[in-house]
């Protein structure tokens, strides 16, 4: 694929392998890439898709769903409509590969996007949880620590607070909390209380700010291991401010709903917290059997390759009724 995005997709033959997509079917079908990121795994689907069939795209992130949009109208065939008349960001087309629908918005929204857009049920939902390396690349929202981008973390800026307007107010137990729970840092309590005792000088402000505090507070300074030992509580605070688990904990009980009968979930996750409540809605949900007794991991080679992929986990289930 073109280098537009610098995102690799994670678990990718697996993904298109426990897609079912290769099960014969006469009818049209409709696949969901509810975390669409730099559009990886969407136009691998894409592949094993007819003219007739639908890939719907969804990211909570309008600058995924731009940069996505641009991608497939390079990509796919020069009879295909364009995607897209930028700016917008809501677009479909019809073209010789598939239809193709781009939405932004959060995947725990789809039982409604499915109403409003007149979208059939799935025969395959994706969600690969957490941020893009598109993300980390962008330095104006502060998911990269070594800029000095504005310590925001959100993926869509119209909801919610920033991180640095949570550091602003948030109490140090509770701040110390997020941080021990999201980011699973043992020295939580340190940074809290670093991070409280700054403000009543100066505020952090920027992503740079927070590392050097880090950096700062943990034993051994700035690498741990292969990581940034500022990595933790950045992914702490992008949890929090995104509410990650409850759009998460939200979309598990709705997607079932929002499958075919035979169709399938896929999620990849790659936090602790993230897997657990995957694994237990799908174990809990009657209209689900899985398919994944064990998680599936990368290869060797692909942590190899792509070193991002060493924490994922592939968890799959099928409706059943
Ligand atoms: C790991 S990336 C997905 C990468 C993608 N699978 C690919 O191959 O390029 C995760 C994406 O999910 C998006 N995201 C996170 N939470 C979301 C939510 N609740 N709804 C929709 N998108 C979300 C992020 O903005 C990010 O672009």
């Amino acid at each position: 694929m073109a280098p537009t995005t610098v995102h690799i997709p994670v678990l990718l033959q697996e993904v298109i392998q426990w897609s079912g997509l290769d099960r014969s079917r006469t009818e049209s079908r409709t696949v969901v890439d509810g975390t669409l990121g730099g559009g990886g795994h969407a136009w691998h689907l894409i592949q094993a898709l007819q003219p007739h069939d639908f890939l719907i795209g969804i990211d909570r992130d309008a600058g995924a769903i731009e940069r996505v949009t641009e991608l497939f109208d390079r990509l796919l065939p020069p009879n295909a409509e364009p995607v897209s008349d930028p700016p917008t960001i809501q677009a479909e087309s019809t073209r010789s590969t598939c239809r193709i629908r781009l939405i932004q918005s959060s995947y725990r929204e789809l039982p409604s996007l499915m109403v409003d857009h007149a979208i059939p049920k799935a025969d395959c939902i994706l969600l690969d949880l957490g941020l893009s390396s598109d993300q980390l690349e962008d330095t104006s929202r502060g998911f990269s620590f070594r800029t000095g981008g504005t310590l925001d973390l959100r993926f869509c800026t119209d909801e919610g607070i920033s991180a640095a307007d949570l550091l602003a107010k948030i109490d140090e137990k509770e701040l110390a909390d997020i941080i021990y729970q999201f980011g699973e840092e043992r020295f939580s309590r340190r940074i809290a209380r670093a991070i409280v005792e700054r403000r009543r000088h100066s505020p952090v402000r920027t992503a740079e700010e927070l590392a050097d505090l880090v950096h700062r507070c943990v034993p051994g300074g700035k690498i741990h291991g292969r990581i940034d030992s500022a990595t933790r509580t950045f992914q702490a605070l992008r949890i929090a401010v995104n509410n990650e688990l409850e759009h998460l904990k939200t979309a598990i009980e709705r997607l079932p709903d929002c499958l075919a009968p035979g169709g399938r979930l896929l999620i990849i996750s790659f936090h602790s917290l993230e897997d657990r409540i995957v694994k237990h809605a799908m174990r809990e949900c009657d209209r689900l059997q899985v398919l994944t007794k064990k998680p599936i991991l990368p290869s060797d080679g692909e942590t190899y390759e792509n070193p991002r992929s060493r924490s994922a986990k592939l968890r799959v289930a099928e409706r059943i009724v």
